[in-house]
């Protein structure tokens, strides 16, 4: 995992295909932060797999889910994106039949009506300690972590998706860990983590089977 402050990235980073994709975003903040998303999935792309930053495309499916190109094809592996406030963090796998989610929130209150909607009754429970906002604020995350792992983001219900426990102690490389689990997707193995970043937290996910977390590249940019 690496931890950087690079400033405002540079556009020269950009693929043709990407800097007309840049070129038709109309508001500032999701250009800028489009652009540290990208210029995150790069830097890592760059530090694990080789090659010009330039020669990868980071091109996003119909439903959002990122992916990478370079010569026109598609490169095996997972990439996953969070960008917010600023900040921005990545993740990528390579491991065949590995999927992974990423997330980024801003530890801050949420309301018990967002909890009611969008948390399980378990979750609802398992938040209702000391560290109350804290870990509403990452269950959520862990939940959107989990679901951009399925590929389907908020399109899925946020209750398909379920955090058991938080561990608040360090398990796996910086990460302290999370056990989760989907119902409906039970063939799946889930591996999940998180740390906090300042007032930030990150969670990340990954679902597949033969997991092995140390073998994760994470990226975490500041601009
Ligand atoms: C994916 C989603 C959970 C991200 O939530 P977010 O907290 O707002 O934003 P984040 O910065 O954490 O993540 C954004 C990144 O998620 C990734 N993403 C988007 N859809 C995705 C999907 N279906 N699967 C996996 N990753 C996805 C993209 O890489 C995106 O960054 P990019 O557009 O710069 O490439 C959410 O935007 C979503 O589900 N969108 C699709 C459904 C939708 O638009 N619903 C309307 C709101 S309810």
């Amino acid at each position: 995992m690496s931890s950087d402050s690079a400033g405002a990235p540079p556009e020269n980073f950009l693929s043709e295909t990407e800097l007309q994709k840049l070129a038709q975003m109309r508001f500032p903040r999701r250009r800028a932060e489009w652009l540290l998303g990208r210029w995150t999935a790069k830097r890592l792309l760059a530090a694990v797999e080789g090659r010009d930053p330039r020669a990868w495309q980071v091109e996003n499916e119909a439903d959002g889910q990122p992916y990478v190109q370079a010569d026109g094809e598609r490169l095996p592996g997972c990439l996953s994106i969070s960008h917010r406030s600023g900040q921005a963090v990545c993740a990528w796998t390579s491991a065949p039949g590995v999927a992974l989610g990423i997330d980024l929130e801003r530890i801050e209150p949420r309301s018990p009506a967002f909890v009611r909607d969008y948390f399980t009754a378990a979750e609802q429970v398992l938040i209702a300690g000391a560290a109350r906002e804290r870990d509403a604020v990452l269950v959520w995350s862990a939940k959107e972590a989990m679901l951009k792992a399925l590929g389907r983001g908020l399109r899925l219900d946020t209750r398909a998706v379920e955090v058991l426990r938080i561990a608040n102690h360090e398990e796996v490389a910086g990460w302290r860990g999370l056990t989760v689990h989907c119902p409906a997707r039970s063939e799946l193995d889930w591996w999940a983590g998180w740390r906090l970043a300042g007032n930030f937290l990150v969670t990340l996910a990954v679902c597949g089977q033969d997991l092995d977390p140390s073998t994760l590249q994470v990226q975490e940019l500041r601009a």
